[in-house]
């Protein structure tokens, strides 16, 4: 049929419980478009890719693909009529090995050539699709031992093995490096040459106006707008995302305490293997970045101070007296917390509701004491603080963790960490899968909590701008080592990126 575009949803319906999440969603995109989604968190972008990718039905609304009716019943539907899904949460099978779920469908007990593939077709196959995507691994090699960006590329090399017309990406690069985004960029590139309608789904602005020919917003479940990428700006886009204008994006700093400020923690020598000699100071009252690529070692250095790690050699003194922390246990009870950057395996029990892990770091505050009996009056108003606060979009306190958006999830272990109350608050990559609006209110949360509090705080991020807008002072870390130190207003977002990448040594 002429002029009609490629994909087209009427009127897309779906609820939770009785509660609407997608209110009569309106959407189409083109062949060898790539289309940009934005929302905030919990706004039913996630939801609606899942309708697509046949993992929940829709309660209303139709589905046309190039003109045709289509239902989409199951994943292996969403296979047939050349729908992939990269997902926010990967979801391949860890054991298994690369080839054996590029080919998952294909095997044994999947449909279509039921039994006929035999190991080395399967694999040389497989070999094929990985040539495509540039990804240099054995394809027997099992997909656990990847990284994230290399799973990633494991589920593209499915998509086109299935010869898939329409690839959705959910945040595909929350997890990944500047090199490796780059590199998935690529990709896309010659994907929408080749034809294929990509819709891409993310928080970051910058990446929506690099790749992007057109973007729709999400608001409430609905679908507010779509523009031309080339004639809009973040602005126009941060305030249809908010519903209103964001004020202020980065929050004022109190004064920087001075190089003869009181230290709160000293971390001297941590070595290991993925650190050299890693000493530095926190000091009262400080905000202090770390910053540098996956894998240069921020994450280690906070996992060393934590007792998740073992260290070689290295030692910690808090408020200037030593002290051994050999677990998470010791840490917390020497004042200091850790949000982890992986919340799915570390920092949330997802079975359990919001309301259980929130309370679950400040348990003991909450007993009677010597009863061993939880308070309920007042965990219910800490429980409903942190609601407000940190604006977590949910059903109510009831609802298990594992039912929530993204960005909601993260929103859940940041308040956990914040009502803890510790002298120290170390935060990796905070903002991970956050949205616009309630990043700007993630930032005051943390200076508050400096300022008003007088906590100090320690933030690892790969964000050059969040590093800059919101530290006292960074520390640049490559290959395990501090290689930099800046005073805030020292540094500009390009020396950043120079010295971390080790651009500055060629
Ligand atoms: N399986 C489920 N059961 C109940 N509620 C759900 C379920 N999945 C999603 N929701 C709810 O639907 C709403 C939309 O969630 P969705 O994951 O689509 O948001 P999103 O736009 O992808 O957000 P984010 O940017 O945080 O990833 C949220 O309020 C969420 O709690
Ligand atoms: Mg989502």
């Amino acid at each position: 049929m002429a002029n009609q575009p490629y994909l087209l949803l009427r009127d897309i319906r779906k609820s939770f419980s009785g509660v609407p999440v997608l209110k009569g969603i309106n959407f189409s995109a083109e062949a060898g478009e790539v289309h940009g989604f934005l929302g905030g968190n919990g706004a039913g972008k996630s939801t609606l890719m899942n309708i697509l990718g046949g993992i929940y039905t829709k309660d209303a609304g139709e589905i046309f693909i190039d003109g045709k009716k289509v239902e989409i019943t199951s994943a292996s539907k969403a296979d047939e009529v050349g729908i992939s899904f990269v997902h926010q949460e990967l979801k391949l099978f860890d054991q298994r090995s690369i080839a054996e779920n590029i080919m998952m469908s294909r095997l044994p007990g999947g449909k279509g050539l039921f039994g006929i593939i035999n190991d080395k077709k399967k694999n040389a196959e497989a070999k094929k699709w990985l040539d495509m995507v540039g990804l240099n691994v054995p394809e027997t090699m099992p997909v656990g031992e990847l990284s994230i960006a290399e799973q990633q590329m494991v589920e593209i090399a499915k998509a086109l093995s299935l010869n898939a017309k329409i690839i959705i990406f959910d945040e595909p690069t929350s997890s990944l490096t500047s090199g490796e985004t780059q590199n998935l960029f690529k990709i896309i590139h010659k994907l929408k040459a080749e034809g294929v309608c990509i819709i891409y789904i993310s928080h970051k602005f910058d990446e929506i106006f690099e790749i992007c020919d057109r973007v729709t917003v999400l608001r409430d479940g609905m679908a507010i707008d779509t523009l031309d990428v080339s004639k809009t700006d973040s602005n126009q886009l941060v305030s249809l995302v908010i519903g209103r204008k964001l004020e202020q994006y980065f929050p004022h700093l109190p004064p920087a305490p001075g190089k003869d400020a009181e230290a709160v923690l000293s971390v001297r020598n941590f070595t290991n293997s993925k650190l050299k000699n890693v000493s530095f100071d926190l000091r009262k009252g400080e905000i202090l970045g770390l910053f540098g690529l996956v894998g240069a070692g921020r994450s280690e250095v906070m996992r060393g101070i934590f007792g998740l790690d073992y260290l070689a050699s290295g030692s910690v003194e808090i408020n200037g007296t030593a002290r051994k922390i050999k677990s998470p246990r010791m840490a917390m009870r020497n004042g200091i917390s850790f949000l982890t950057e992986n919340r799915r395996e570390e920092g949330l029990v997802l079975k359990l509701a919001i309301r259980e892990n929130l309370v679950l770091p400040i348990l003991k505050r909450l007993l009677v004491p010597g009863i061993g009996y939880v308070r309920k009056g007042k965990e219910k108003a800490v429980v409903a603080d942190a609601f407000k606060q940190f604006m977590i979009r949910a059903e109510g306190p009831a609802q298990r963790v594992s039912r929530l958006s993204g960005g909601n999830q993260q929103k859940v272990v940041l308040a956990k960490w914040f009502m803890t109350e510790s002298q120290i608050l170390m935060l990796d990559e905070p903002t991970r899968g956050v949205d616009v609006g309630a990043k700007a209110e993630i930032y005051q949360l943390i200076v508050d909590a400096v300022e008003k509090r007088r906590m100090s705080v320690i933030l690892a991020s790969c964000e050059a701008p969040e590093i800059l807008g919101i530290c006292h002072r960074i520390l640049v870390m490559r290959d395990g080592e501090i290689i930099a130190e800046y005073a805030k207003g020292e540094a500009e977002e390009e020396e950043l990126l120079i010295k971390c990448s080790g651009g500055d040594k060629q």
